[in-house]
């Protein structure tokens, strides 16, 4: 896959920073447009006819529920491939998987263990390949986000005004925020311990020769093109002036769940509470990627609060989707057939069938 998220001449959504700052603006426009029009009634049918593969090797609430919906609502199907349920694991690669899923169907997304597995199967397959999150970033949680900060933006401020604190771990959701936010033009921070900053250089678990894009480099990039800001600190000063504060678990989830009392030792001086919300701007909001473990990363108080946007950033988790598989599916109008080659095979089939006496 090239640097622009081409990879057999398809583009792919792999990671944002493929996509320039017009590119995720236009995505996150176009997801805002379409919610409006289901809103008012329309669903328009601009997936009429497509199916999407979603495979799942990790368990999912927004992620699989959000495609799945997006899908049925635009006039197109989704399958789900869990865990277990397709060859991929078995003997069959992930390379021939892809080949494979490009012949019987119109786009597939991947939730994978580790990101380099979203890239083979990106390389390897000529339909639009979308990440569901790896180990290394979530970037459809990125554009959901985006949608949520576009529709909640401080009175008077414009995008570039904005500051986005993220307290806690280093995840690949903060990862991808911090990533988000420098391309846009915002001020970022990851206010979290030491030990859990945003990794530089993380390593692959399933290959160690293979190099992950590091975090800090794409940030310092984004920066020096758009005049954004980022800061990865343990000073809670750096928490002054937030519009928006974001957390998400303390933990890694599934395999590399640390105890509750090591996390929370580590932790609880992050934890998004009515004093931390009291160090942001007037007006400052609360996110969260969820699923949130109440108590530890945040407290009822604020979830549950007139601050909160966490239960409008999970819907929109279907707002970009929709946005998303759109966006990505008009790259191939370019390839789809005309109305008059339509015509002609429709002419040839029916012909086909009268000689053979078929209705
Ligand atoms: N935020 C998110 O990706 O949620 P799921 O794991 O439930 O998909």
């Amino acid at each position: 896959m090239d640097n622009r998220g081409y990879a057999n001449g398809i583009r792919h959504f792999i990671d944002t920073d493929a996509f320039t700052k017009e590119e995720i603006l236009d995505i996150a426009n176009l997801s805002l447009k379409i919610k409006n029009c289901i809103k008012n009634g329309y669903n328009p049918p601009l997936l009429k006819g497509k199916t999407l593969g979603m495979i799942f090797q990790q368990s999912s609430t927004r992620t699989r529920v959000s495609f799945e919906t997006a899908m049925e609502q635009l006039g197109g199907h989704a399958q789900y491939l869990g865990p277990g349920m397709i060859q991929l694991g078995g003997h069959e690669t992930i390379g021939d998987t892809g080949r494979v899923l490009s012949q019987l169907i119109d786009i597939v997304m991947a939730r994978v263990i580790a990101h380099k597995t979203v890239v083979d199967l990106a390389d390897a397959c000529t339909i639009p390949v979308l990440n569901g999150m790896s180990d290394w970033n979530h970037p459809t949680q990125e554009i959901g986000d985006l949608c949520t900060i576009l529709e909640n933006l401080p009175k008077g401020k414009k995008l570039e005004d904005v500051k986005v604190v993220f307290a806690g771990d280093g995840t690949q959701v903060c990862a991808s925020l911090g990533m988000l936010c420098t391309k846009l033009g915002m001020t970022f921070v990851q206010y979290g311990p030491k030990a859990n900053f945003m990794q530089e250089n993380l390593k692959c678990l399933s290959d160690p020769n293979y190099a992950y894009p590091d975090y800090i480099e794409i940030m310092e990039k984004n920066c020096k093109e758009s005049g954004g800001s980022y800061l990865i600190t343990d000073d809670r000063e750096a928490v002054k002036g937030a519009d928006f504060i974001y957390t998400d678990v303390w933990y890694g989830l599934y395999e590399s769940e640390t105890p509750k009392e090591e996390r929370v030792a580590k932790f609880q001086a992050y934890q998004v509470n009515r004093e931390l919300m009291q160090l942001g701007n007037l007006g400052c909001k609360f996110m969260h990627c969820l699923p949130a473990t109440r108590g530890e990363d945040v407290t009822d108080e604020v979830a549950d609060s007139e601050i909160s946007l966490c239960w409008d950033e999970a819907g929109n988790r279907l707002t970009a989707m929709r946005g998303l598989l759109v966006y990505l599916t008009q790259y191939q109008r370019e390839q789809a057939p005309t109305e008059l080659q339509q015509a002609c095979a429709k002419e040839q089939l029916e012909k086909f069938m009268a000689e053979r006496g078929i209705n």
